[in-house]
């Protein structure tokens, strides 16, 4: 039975079920969730190309804030990188700075390409207990689970996933108690009309991670805005799936086959993070590596590629050239330096 008649199946025994637990099955279940089946998804070759996967200078400049953090809070200390993918951001950061680290994921294909970069009792699959430290996740809110709802007449109505006509169809559902809630604090001033995907698990996530966290801080970098930011977008909702490095088809076809993700709401991230006792700062991704240095090592490599053509060095300011694309890449205004980093610290 494929991940389509699984998730058909359950709806035909129990009834239309919330777009979450839909998420959560097309991304994460063992049997042909897009994530925890078949092939590595966050590489060149894969689904998407995030910042570790575009430059090893991202983990290099991650390096120094790492550095930082330990100077502030001072030993034992250890890094955690949660949503560690192939281990691009492990690898350079490790090179970089000599630190205990962790890795945590939820796909077994890429907890099995981390035992190259970290002994197999560092790579998990659930947090440790106790975080004293760095926790790190890149492109990790993004997809986690969401219920999604739309403004009716002035309240909120959920979207949940049923059967229509033979194929998955979204419908109509009263809305849940715990969604409104997140809704009516977090959504902002949506227009009629307007879809919202409802970050509960996220803001669970984070709850989490800081119960854990005795001292340093949580950094999550991702896609998104605040609340305000976002509404423009609400009238048809941010939902989207991604295959292949491009938009993919309707969330609700071949799940399973695609990333499923929306734009992380980071005003509902900071309020969890401040209501559980941390100290909160939102950059820009852009802003945020050029304090941490990645602006300056940027001029060296313009300047050293001047050099390079003048000495007459091809394969040389071939290399230059390419590790200036990758930190234009990274700070790109309108691209990966308009992520968000949310820093939480204790
Ligand atoms: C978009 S990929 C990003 C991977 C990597 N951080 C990067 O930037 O290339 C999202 C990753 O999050 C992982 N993931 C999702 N939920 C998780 C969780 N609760 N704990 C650990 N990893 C999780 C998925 O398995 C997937 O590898």
């Amino acid at each position: 039975m494929n991940l389509d008649q699984r998730i058909r199946r359950e709806i035909e025994n129990g009834g239309p079920m919330p777009f979450e637990r839909f998420m959560d099955l097309a991304l994460y279940h063992p049997d042909g969730g897009f994530f925890t089946s078949g092939t590595l998804r966050s590489e060149r070759a894969g689904d998407f190309l995030t910042s570790p996967e575009v430059s090893a200078l991202f983990g290099e400049t991650l390096a120094r804030y790492v550095i930082g953090e330990r100077e502030r809070i001072g030993q034992p200390f250890e890094m955690v990188e949660v949503a560690a993918g192939s281990g691009s951001l492990l690898k350079p950061l490790l090179e970089a700075v000599d630190v205990a680290a962790f890795a945590v994921e939820a796909s077994p294909t890429a907890r099995d390409k981390l035992v190259e970069v970290l002994p197999p009792d560092r790579v998990l699959a659930d947090l440790p207990d106790r975080i004293r430290g760095v926790v790190i996740g890149n492109e990790l809110i993004d997809n986690l689970p969401m219920a999604l709802a739309q403004r009716v007449d002035g309240s909120w109505r959920e979207r949940w996933v049923g059967i229509d006509d033979d194929a998955l169809a979204m419908v109509d559902a009263p809305p849940r108690p715990e969604v409104v809630a997140w809704l009516d604090q977090f959504a902002g001033d949506v227009p009629d009309d307007g879809w919202v995907e409802a970050q509960l698990a996220a803001a669970s996530w984070v709850r989490d991670v800081l119960g854990r966290l005795e001292a340093g801080s949580l950094v999550l970098f991702d896609y998104g805005d605040t609340a305000e930011n976002l509404l423009p977008r609400r009238q048809d909702g941010t939902l989207r799936t991604y295959r292949a490095h491009h938009l993919g088809p309707h969330p609700l076809d071949e799940p399973g086959e695609t990333d499923i993700t929306a734009d992380v709401n980071f005003t509902a991230l900071a309020a969890v993070a401040e209501s559980a006792g941390a100290m909160v700062e939102l950059h820009r991704q852009d802003d945020f590596l050029t304090g941490l240095g990645l602006g300056d090592r940027l001029s060296e490599l313009r300047h050293a590629e001047l050099d390079a053509a003048r000495s007459g060095d091809a394969m040389e300011r071939l290399r230059l050239r390419s590790l200036k694309t990758e930190a234009e890449t990274l700070l790109h205004p309108r691209g990966l330096g308009d992520f968000r980093v949310l820093v939480a610290r204790r």
